[in-house]
């Protein structure tokens, strides 16, 4: 167990070392069992941690903000466009600044060849820990949550399959930092990765690239498909969901084009009915219903959504409480 996680930024997933990862797991699954006893973890006593967003949210905002007040800290929810930043205020200022009024920085920012960077701007004038709510690259907590949903749901995830798979969604081109940070953090504790995509859908070169190395370093395996069902075909849990053509291109018309050709590209009954019988759906949601998963299968017992978006709380706990203290 490496417990010294104290004043560490956690950004890109592969920050904390496999070690540290498995600690966290082991303080996130302490928090949960003692938060269904009543056992209190007033932790965080006096601590502040700034909540910076320039993207939406509806689990990352209020798992922050509830994880903060159960450890008897506050968090201060800060919209971007209620700043100064559009009027000046650089990364390297609010690293700065906020590292003197807070006791933590938690940022947001998903623009595309942008936010990956400020984080790390900010982190570098800041004097406490930075965490990442999800960049234009990485979504590190959402992945601490899915890994302690693997060990809740299915066991040692050593030897189990996982499909990362890409999903026809029409809302919006969604950021790649979900696959990218579940290949490198799965690929971290020997489980076999299968990353599915159209051709178009690529992840970038040197996190596939990572992903393999972890691969090869933990004793699992890390493969790529292009054929929807195939990617299915007796995993343990399957994670299909959609992302934007980003690496093709930036242009929300021509990516839309691109994505309209595999609109049966859908996570329905008959798609789960390849996977292992007690295979497990997950989402990190929101998902577009009926689009990219049917009503059925998200709504359906295989589904762990549910389990999975209530550990973003237990785990981010686990990450504040050995940063920040
Ligand atoms: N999964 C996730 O990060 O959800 P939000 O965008 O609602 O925070």
């Amino acid at each position: 167990m490496q417990t010294d996680l104290r004043g560490r930024d956690f950004i890109s997933d592969m920050d904390f070392s496999k070690e540290e990862i498995e600690t966290v797991m082991d303080v996130a699954f302490k928090l949960k069992r003692d938060r269904a006893l009543g056992i209190r973890h007033p932790l965080l006593e006096d601590k502040t941690l700034a909540l910076l967003f320039f993207f939406t949210s509806t689990r990352t905002r209020s798992s922050f903000e509830v994880g903060m007040a159960q450890m008897a800290g506050h968090a201060a929810f800060i919209d971007s466009t209620t700043t100064q930043i559009s009027h000046g205020d650089t990364a390297k200022e609010i690293g700065e600044i906020y590292g003197r009024y807070y006791d933590g920085i938690a940022i947001r920012q998903c623009d595309w060849d942008f936010g990956n960077k400020y984080i790390n701007d900010v982190a570098a004038a800041s004097r406490v820990p930075v965490l990442n709510m999800q960049c234009d690259v990485y979504h590190p907590f959402q992945i601490l949550a899915d890994l302690m949903t693997i060990i809740e749901k299915v066991g040692d995830p050593r030897g189990k399959t996982i499909n990362v798979s890409w999903a026809y969604a029409s809302s919006y081109q969604k950021p790649i930092s979900v696959p990218q940070s579940l290949i490198l953090q799965m690929t971290r504790f020997g489980m076999n990765v299968r990353l599915t995509h159209p051709p178009e859908y690529k992840l970038m070169p040197d996190i596939v690239q990572q992903a393999k190395d972890n691969a090869r370093k933990h004793g699992g395996s890390f493969e790529q498909l292009d054929e929807f069902d195939a990617g299915f075909v007796d995993a343990d849990i399957v994670y299909p969901k959609s992302w934007g053509a980003l690496l093709t291109t930036t242009d929300n018309a021509e990516s839309a084009a691109i994505g309209a050709q595999y609109k049966d590209w859908i996570t329905d009954e008959q798609r789960m009915a390849l996977a292992k019988d007690n295979a497990i759906y997950m989402h990190c949601l929101p998902a577009d219903r009926n689009i990219e998963v049917t009503d059925g299968v998200i709504d359906g017992p295989n589904s762990v959504v549910y389990d999975e978006a209530e550990n973003r709380l237990h785990a981010q706990k686990a990450v504040m409480a050995l940063t920040m203290r």
